[in-house]
C-alpha cells in the first residue's frame, strides 16, 4: 500500500497525518517505509528526534527522495515493504505529482478554518489530471486540527462531500496540543505520555474508516 500525504495548502497537516499513519501501521508489525518528499525535510527532523527518544529504534525507515527520482524509487522499494507512507509539500510539484503516480491512495488534509475553496478545486483538478496515468488513485479527503465549537466544520463537511473526485472521510482530528508535543519528541501521538486517549481515539478511527474504504493491509 502506498499513501501520499498531499494537498496544495502549507500547514494542513500533511507531516503530523503522515508520521503518525507510519507509526501506527508499524506498531502493527509492518514493514514501513517512510518517505520524505518535501524539501523542508521535516519528516527527516521528525525522524531525527525519534532517532535521540528511542534510541535508534525508530521502527521505520526512512528516505529523501524528491523530483522524479521518486517515481523509480517508489516502485522499486515498495517492493521490499508493506506500506510506504509519502510526505509532500504543500504545492503541486514534480515530488507530488510524482509520488501520486505510483500511490494507491491520495490523503489530503483540511483545517476548517476559514473557506479557502480554491485549495479544493486545485486539488480535483490535480487528482484528475494523476488519474489519467494512475488509474487505480483513491484520493480521500480529512478534516484535521478542528478546533471544538468550530463554526466552520458543518459547511467543510457538506463541502468536502460534495466532491466527485475525493472522497470525503467522515472522521475528525481535533485541534490537540499533544500533537506538536509529540512531534518535537519524534513520537507519535500514541507513544506520548501522558496519553491523550481521546486524540488516539480518533486517529485510530480515522485509520480504521480509511482502511476500510481501500483493498485493506490492516484493520486498526
Ligand atoms: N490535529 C492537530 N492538532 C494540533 N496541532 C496540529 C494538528 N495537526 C497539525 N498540527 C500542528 O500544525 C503545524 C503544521 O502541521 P504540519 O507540519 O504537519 O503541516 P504540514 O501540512 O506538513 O505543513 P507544510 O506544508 O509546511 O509541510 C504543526 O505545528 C503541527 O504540530
Ligand atoms: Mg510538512
Amino acid at each position: 500500500m502506498i499513501i501520499t500525504v498531499g494537498g496544495t495548502k502549507g500547514g494542513s497537516g500533511k507531516t503530523t497525518v503522515a508520521t503518525n499513519i507510519a507509526i501506527f501501521l508499524a506498531e502493527q508489525g509492518r514493514k514501513v517505509l517512510l518517505v520524505d518528499a518535501d524539501e523542508q525535510e521535516t519528516t527527516a527532523d521528525f525522524t531525527e528526534f525519534r532517532h535521540d527518544t528511542f534510541e535508534g529504534q525508530v521502527g521505520y525507515t526512512l528516505v529523501k527522495l524528491n523530483g522524479d527520482k521518486i517515481y523509480t524509487s517508489i516502485r522499486d522499494l515498495s517492493e521490499v515493504f508493506t506500506d510506504v507512507v509519502i510526505d509532500t509539500g504543500g504545492r503541486d510539484t514534480i515530488s507530488q505529482r510524482a509520488a501520486l503516480t505510483v500511490s494507491d491512495v491520495y490523503l489530503v488534509p483540511f483545517v476548517p478554518r476559514s473557506f479557502e475553496m480554491w485549495t479544493l478545486a486545485k486539488v480535483e483538478k490535480l487528482v484528475k489530471e494523476v488519474k489519467l496515468i494512475n488509474p487505480k488513485l483513491m484520493a480521500f479527503s480529512l478534516l484535521n486540527r478542528v478546533e471544538a465549537r468550530s463554526q466552520y466544520v458543518e459547511s467543510w463537511t457538506d463541502y468536502l462531500k460534495a466532491s466527485e473526485d475525493i472522497e470525503f472521510i467522515d472522521a475528525q482530528l481535533g485541534d490537540r496540543v499533544v500533537y506538536s508535543h509529540a512531534a518535537i519528541r519524534g513520537m507519535g501521538i500514541n507513544e506520548y505520555k501522558p496519553r491523550d486517549v481521546t486524540a488516539i481515539r480518533e486517529f485510530s478511527d480515522f485509520l480504521q474508516k480509511l482502511f476500510v474504504r481501500i483493498p485493506a493491509p490492516i484493520q486498526s
